[in-house]
């Protein structure tokens, strides 16, 4: 696919936190830069003959988002997602930007994964591709991963996600190294002692469901294990997938002392909660696992307040082999890259967010932590734009869904508000006008 020579937007809302800027404009786009921002009753800066124009009267007009926790399932998994398809349905949900977690086949623990990845997201993708490399190798909690190598490769960030470092001194070890190779370090917080063999979260209803609980504080424990880990070091560490109200406090309580941490928070945790698995659907099925409407209500406080800084959708593709089985054994995660805007837009809608804080827990934010560019409409950046229709109603139906996997809970339910149109770039990488 090739860049227009030129693309004007105009008349469309833009949000942009990062420059304090939430008004009417129209956006200019050259050779995939953004040339010219000006108010619609402005005289325009002369423009190029052949032009691609979109009237987005009605339309938010934002900094592409970036998704910091998806799984790409390439290379190992093709038949769950690939670079390709993974990056297709970000690009659909309004996401010019991904970043990979490493629990692939094999796992990506040293260069040649991650070359392989960037290699193919260079051939196919349709949205930018950051690579995240493993804490141990093999994931397996043991010796540290070379971070110098995978950073030298391509890599932004370490993580053994889907896996917690249970050792301490290993977690430790991996934030000074990390922090000297510039790579941001990112935790799957659980106590696994605890939460082995769990399916759901512990509670009345797991028990009268018959399934194995996985208390709130398995995730508890290691939120303040890594907590105290990064306040000791004085390095930077990012909490993935937090789910619980006493993670939240937690968290409130180390950021209010300086401690230097980051968190995020996926869509399902602030929409769904535990009910969703009574009827025993593995599409209600992640690990963390849905919680109460306590821990709910606590996410919704965490993201109004600061102490979330980003939503992320840790997509997770199964298939039916993984998903249509009994729930115990079915395997954890949903998909969430085309769900993301609608979800999040009901926090706006609710009245919990303005349009700008929500920019920022989609785009700017995980930019920042990431230290990737984008996050931001400026002058002379690369236009990473989405557009988003924040009236669109749709119901998702499964046949439309385009990530190679349909594990969403969410398929068959009344969303409000959709990406429409998505550059990465200056490409178009979707288009709904
Ligand atoms: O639900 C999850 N799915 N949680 C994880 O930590 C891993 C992920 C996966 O890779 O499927
Ligand atoms: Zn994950």
């Amino acid at each position: 696919m090739s860049v227009p020579q030129a693309i004007l937007l105009k008349n469309g809302r833009i949000i942009d936190p990062a420059n304090k800027l939430d008004k009417k404009a129209n956006i200019l786009v050259e050779k995939g830069i953004i040339s010219a921002i000006f108010a619609p009753r402005q005289k325009a800066p002369s423009l190029p003959k052949k032009l691609l124009s979109f009237d987005l009267q009605g339309k938010w007009v934002v900094p592409g988002l970036i998704d910091m926790h998806v799984h790409l399932r390439e290379p190992g998994e093709e038949y769950k997602e690939t670079i390709e398809s993974g990056t297709r349905a970000a690009a659909a949900g309004g996401f010019t930007a991904v970043a990979c977690m490493p629990n692939t086949m094999p796992v990506n623990d040293c260069q040649s994964v991650t070359r392989l990845i960037l290699e193919k997201a260079e051939e196919s993708a349709f949205a930018r591709v950051y690579p995240v490399g493993a804490i141990s190798k093999g994931s397996q909690g043991k010796t540290l991963a070379e971070f110098g190598e995978l950073k030298t490769a391509g890599a932004v960030a370490v993580t053994d996600d889907g896996k917690p470092v249970s050792d301490s001194q290993l977690m430790r070890r991996a934030l000074e190294y990390a922090s000297n190779h510039k790579l941001l370090v990112i935790s799957h917080s659980e106590d696994s002692s605890l939460s082995r063999h769990g399916a759901m979260n512990e509670g009345f209803i797991s028990t009268s469901m018959g399934l194995k609980g996985i208390p709130h504080i398995a995730e508890e424990i290691m939120v303040f294990r890594d907590l105290a880990v990064a306040d000791y070091t004085g390095c930077h560490l990012h909490l993935a997938h937090i789910s619980t109200r006493e993670s939240i406090n937690l968290i409130r309580q180390a950021k209010k002392k300086g401690c230097p941490v980051t968190a995020e928070t996926a869509p399902h945790y602030f929409t769904l909660t535990e009910e969703a698995v009574k009827g025993y659907d593995t599409n209600a099925k992640m690990n963390p696992p849905l919680r109460t409407e306590k821990d709910r209500e606590a996410i919704i406080a965490a993201i109004k307040d600061g102490t979330i800084d980003v939503i992320a959708t840790d997509h997770a593709p199964h298939s039916v082999l993984e998903k249509d089985i009994e729930f115990d054994k079915a395997a954890n995660g949903i998909i969430g890259l085309e769900t993301a805007v609608p979800l999040a837009l009901a926090l706006f809608r609710k009245g919990h967010v303005d349009a700008s804080r929500l920019v920022e827990l989609l785009s700017s934010n995980p930019a920042r932590i990431l230290g990737v560019t984008g996050g931001t409409l400026g002058l002379g950046v690369e236009a990473d734009i989405t557009v988003i229709d924040p009236e669109q109603h749709f119901v998702l139906r499964e046949q439309d869904i385009l990530s190679k996997s349909k594990n969403s809970p969410f398929i068959g339910s009344k969303l409000q508000g959709k990406a429409v149109l998505t550059l990465c770039g200056g490409r178009i990488t979707h288009n709904l006008l």
